[in-house]
């Protein structure tokens, strides 16, 4: 059957998601001083000289970039660069103004790319990284503080992003099967054929089958955090190169002057995961509907996305929307067996991404929570009770949650295939912690190449 639903517009492959495919390692010789201070960050935050070497740093000619490549890793040089500076000696002292040698071509850039001028995810989980071997093994090609522990966080990001990958095909097979099953619901009048139906039914069922088992593959992955990260690095270390700049309680309330570009300070949340593709396109296909102010979070967070990737949820969302709500409809209109299996698929889909939420919880109350009440050193009060994002944690963790426990669907048949969704689940964790330790190894390797 043809497919009607074009992924490649969005600069997304099924391989590796929204991953940037074939970063570059570095820019070309121009740029060299932007290629060095980048490399060299790790030392100069040890020993707080990033701000001296940043003043030191000539104006380049952002306009000798070419492509999107060497636009996307001029971005994450900048974005290290700019975190270095500003929390180079924590929360105390913080410069108010980016110097115009990092903010005039930093700002530039980021506008020419339409993502934001500050280390997000974009950066960090989709461009931070080169193969350094054909097998696929690959390294953090900048250093966020702490060492390898730095660069785990870095990895079991990544390692989500790429588990994700995994569900694209299933979800644009998906909007096909609905597709048709929309012209079948208006031929049923006309006697369609129950078994086309049927068939239809059942493919979707078996593709949301593997959307789940990507949604279980993601969670293993997340368990991953705990093997080479402690709270305690996460807490004082790594959090706080993530930052923002703005709003109340922030060391810089008023947000931080990009010389060259604006005398006014610039407000701008820091890098959080929530600025993710992933899990809003999961929301958008199983029509997971968030609260406003949760929304309107959610919505902000796509700025720092790569614009054709927050177009793809944008689509999903709105341009489809009859196609995507048809999944609910489908299986609540009809009331005969065969559709049970597509029930269940939903519904078991639809836990799987509760259950990573609920993980994700338990994640940051064990990194944030109670890091900020156990081993925190105090250096960064401005984010013992926000994340990183500008949320109030929990809260809004738990109402995202919730809006997707909504939307399980009460199974109308009392005889539904229990005992087969049992058999099911068990196959689906072996296959996953197949697939995880593979991952897991890969990962592995990488770091001790380091
Ligand atoms: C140590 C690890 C992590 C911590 C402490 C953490 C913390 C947080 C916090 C505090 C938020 C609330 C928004 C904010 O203010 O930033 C958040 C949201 C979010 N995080 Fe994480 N996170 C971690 C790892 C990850 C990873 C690896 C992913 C993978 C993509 C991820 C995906 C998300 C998403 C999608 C949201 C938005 C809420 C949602 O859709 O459920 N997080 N995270």
């Amino acid at each position: 059957m043809r497919q009607s639903f074009d992924l490649s517009k969005y600069n997304v492959s099924y391989d590796i998601g929204f991953v940037l495919m074939s970063p570059l390692k570095t820019l070309p010789s121009y740029f060299n001083p932007w290629n060095e201070l980048a490399e060299s960050l790790p030392k100069l935050m040890r020993e707080k000289k990033v701000r001296e070497a940043v003043r030191r740093l000539p104006l380049l000619d952002h306009s000798q970039l070419v492509g999107h490549r060497q636009l996307r890793l001029a971005h994450l040089q900048l974005s290290f660069i700019t975190a270095g500076y500003v929390w180079q000696d924590g929360d105390k002292g913080v410069p108010q103004v980016l110097p115009k040698c990092v903010a005039f071509p930093f700002y530039n850039i980021s506008k020419e790319l339409g993502i934001q001028p500050i280390l997000g995810h974009v950066d960090l989980a989709l461009a931070n990284y080169h193969l350094i071997n054909p097998s696929g093994n690959l390294q953090c090609l900048y250093h966020i503080p702490g060492g390898l522990a730095g660069d785990w966080f870095c990895v079991v990001t990544f390692m989500l992003e790429f588990s994700f990958a995994r569900c694209l095909k299933h979800l644009v097979r998906i909007l096909d099967l609905l597709e048709v099953a929309h012209v079948q619901m208006r031929a049923d009048e006309k006697g369609c054929k129950d078994t086309e139906r049927k068939d239809n039914e059942r493919e979707m069922a078996e593709c949301l089958d593997d959307i789940t088992l990507a949604v279980q593959n993601m969670e293993a992955s997340l368990a991953r955090m705990h093997d080479n990260l402690d709270a305690k690095m996460f807490f004082n270390v790594i959090r706080p190169f993530l930052g923002g700049w703005g709003g109340e309680g922030n060391a810089l309330p008023d947000g931080l002057i990009y010389e060259g570009i604006s005398d006014y300070p610039i407000k701008m949340p820091g890098g959080s995961a929530a600025q993710s593709t992933t899990l809003q396109i999961l929301d958008a296909l199983l029509g997971v509907e968030h609260t406003e102010d949760k929304r309107a979070f959610l919505v902000h967070m796509r700025s720092f996305m790569p614009p054709d990737h927050c177009r793809l949820i944008v689509d999903l969302e709105q341009k489809r929307p009859h196609k995507l709500r048809d999944l609910g409809n489908l299986i609540l209109a009809n009331d005969d067996l065969a559709i049970q299996e597509l029930y269940e698929a939903y519904n078991n889909c639809v836990s799987a991404l509760v259950h990573l939420r609920n993980y994700h919880i338990q994640i940051v109350t064990k990194y944030v929570i109670q890091a900020s009440q156990t081993v925190n050193k105090g250096n960064y009060e401005s984010l013992d009770k926000k994340g990183t994002g500008g949320t109030s944690l929990i809260p809004f963790l738990k109402d995202i949650r919730s809006d997707t426990q909504k939307k399980i669907m009460p199974i109308p048949h009392a005889q539904s295939k229990k005992s087969q969704g049992k058999l099911m689940s068990w196959q689906k964790v072996a296959v996953v912690v197949a697939i995880t330790a593979s991952m897991a190894v890969g990962a592995i390797k990488l770091l001790k190449y380091k």
